[in-house]
């Protein structure tokens, strides 16, 4: 499939390719864009056929759901069939933004999307171009991240280009996304509301909103493998390299001489070393080895939005394994380090 790749600013939302692309989105083509997380693959959300292209496209398994797009808060009206207590002003306070909410689905809301659940994800973002999009198709779109199944997410139009190209009708090459991580994931059918995946709206922030927050058991007894996970894309490894991924956690100093040491062991038996440290790390480790910072620990934005752009940069070097840092779980931290758990396979090493 020939696959039109159209360069799209953020402030040229009147570009005739725009409409071009929420041409092929009605018509029930497929569609990769920009969002502020992280590039989504898109598709007519109402139309069965449309859905099912995009499992085909990613190798997605069909029983993990996809989350619908919306340019304004009024068109859930017709997606669910209640609006649960809070959710009001839990969407008033963060949408547009990095916050995707469950709630029960209308009949409107096909099966294709919600992998069977008689529950559908909506989100709205904040991207000028995915709300363009959304408003010139005039239907929500079906987006999950545009990268193949198992893949780090991407974060820049190259990666998309790299995963999708020739496989998709259009990619909307549109610059780096703003904060890199998935949405966070919220059920609002439960009371409390739970997270189900934590991202770009951390847990407090959403406490400012709402009484309770809850989360669920799995993102902290995250090495319990007999655990499921409610999001059923959290039970998939995911946001892997090539290289196989071992995080090194503890006290920063005691990480450090961990990962030296397994860094001097692992090359002394042949193998290729990467490391993914901190800027204030840095200057410990030996340039024998492939090392990338992923940004400051005094910053933690920075390290959300440079996590997914590193993994994959691992691929394109010989590495066969990658010794990590990591950070504290709290705030953005917990989304950060949710991803890095994933990518290693759940591989931890504590000092
Ligand atoms: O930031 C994002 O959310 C990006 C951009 C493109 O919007 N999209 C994204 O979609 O990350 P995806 O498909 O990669 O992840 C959606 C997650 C999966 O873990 C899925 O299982 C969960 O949301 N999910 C979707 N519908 C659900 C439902 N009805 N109940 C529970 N979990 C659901
Ligand atoms: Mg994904």
């Amino acid at each position: 499939m020939e696959t039109m790749i159209y360069e799209i600013d953020d402030d040229d939302l009147d570009s005739p390719s725009l409409g071009k692309c929420a041409d092929i989105l009605r018509r029930g083509g497929t569609v990769a864009f920009p969002t502020e997380t992280v590039y989504g693959l898109g598709a007519n959300g109402l139309m069965p056929e449309a859905i099912r292209k995009i499992y085909q496209v990613k190798g997605r398994p069909s029983d993990n759901p996809l989350i619908l797009h919306i340019a304004h808060i009024a068109e859930i009206q017709s997606l669910v069939e209640t609006i649960p207590q809070g959710a009001q002003a839990v969407m008033d306070e963060f949408w547009p933004g990095p916050l995707t909410l469950i709630f029960k689905k209308s009949p409107l809301v096909p099966s294709e999307i919600t992998g069977g659940l008689d529950t559908v994800a909506i989100r709205m973002p904040s991207h000028p171009i995915a709300r363009r999009l959304i408003e010139l198709a005039g239907i929500p779109l079906a987006a999950p991240s545009a990268n193949l199944s198992g893949k780090p997410s991407p974060t820049a139009s190259q990666h998309v280009i790299k995963d999708l190209k020739g496989r998709v009708d259009a990619i909307v090459a549109g610059g780096n996304c703003e904060i890199g991580l998935e949405s966070t994931v919220l059920d609002m059918t439960q009371e409390p509301p739970m997270i189900l995946r934590p991202g770009g709206v951390t847990r407090e922030m959403l406490l400012q909103v709402l009484p309770q927050v809850s989360e669920d058991p799995t993102l902290k007894g995250a090495m319990d493998p007999h655990m499921i996970p409610k999001a059923p894309g959290m039970k998939y490894t995911h946001y892997a390299p090539e290289a196989s991924v071992i995080l090194v956690n503890g006290a920063v100093d005691k990480a450090v001489d961990k990962i030296k040491a397994l860094a001097q062991r692992h090359s002394g038996a042949g193998l290729r070393v990467g490391i993914i440290c901190s800027d204030e790390t840095r200057h410990y480790y030996d340039e024998d080895w492939v090392i990338k910072s992923i940004g400051s620990r005094q910053d933690p934005k920075t390290i959300a939005v440079n996590l997914f752009k590193i993994l994959r940069e691992f691929d394109e070097t010989d590495v066969q394994i990658i010794l990590s840092e990591t950070v504290e779980a709290v705030g953005l931290g917990q989304a950060v380090m949710n991803r890095l758990l994933k990518a290693s396979g759940y591989q931890l090493i504590q000092v």
